[in-house]
């Protein structure tokens, strides 16, 4: 009994002084930058799919044409369809057909086999786990 006292005594007492305010404080603060910190972890992470592309695309807004197009809203566009950039009559012959989710899976995994004879050098992500992580990239870019 006397012990419930105490506790209640206690943490009554942390409440009101202002040391216990500020506890309260540093541990709302900190748990403010723990959240920060995973949120920057999980953009970095997403940022690195996109290094096996960057060699020959831009993915941001009115970013230029590298060796390969501008990527930004690629997912639910039509194939061959940004401008500015001269694709390759392989391409060219399938304007109109819309990279759909499982279009970009396709080509993802297999580019040559989606569409022999285009430009793009890419043997293709593998594994289910990477084109998973891709697809999703992809959507976040539009
Ligand atoms: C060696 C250079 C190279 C690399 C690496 C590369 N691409 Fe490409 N990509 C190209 C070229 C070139 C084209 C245009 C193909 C054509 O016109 O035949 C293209 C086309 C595309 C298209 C179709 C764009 C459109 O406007 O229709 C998509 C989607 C694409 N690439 C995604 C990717 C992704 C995602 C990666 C990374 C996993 C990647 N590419 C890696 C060179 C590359």
């Amino acid at each position: 009994m006397r012990k419930e006292l105490l506790k209640i005594k206690t943490r009554k007492s942390l409440n009101n002084t202002l040391g216990g305010r500020a506890f309260i404080l540093f541990i709302f603060t900190l748990l403010i930058c723990v959240v920060i910190f995973m949120l920057h972890s999980v953009a970095t992470a997403n940022d690195k799919i996109f290094n096996k592309c960057k060699a020959c695309h831009n993915i941001e807004e009115g970013a230029k044409h590298k060796l390969g197009p501008n990527l930004w809203g690629v997912y639910g566009r039509d194939i061959a369809s940004a401008e500015g950039y001269k694709y390759s009559k392989a391409f060219l012959d399938r304007q109109g057909i819309e990279w759909t989710e499982d279009n970009l899976r396709a080509w993802l995994k297999n580019p040559r086999s989606f569409i022999p004879k285009s430009k793009m050098i890419f043997n293709g992500l593998k594994k289910k786990q990477d084109l998973d992580n891709m697809i999703e990239y992809l959507k976040t870019k539009s």
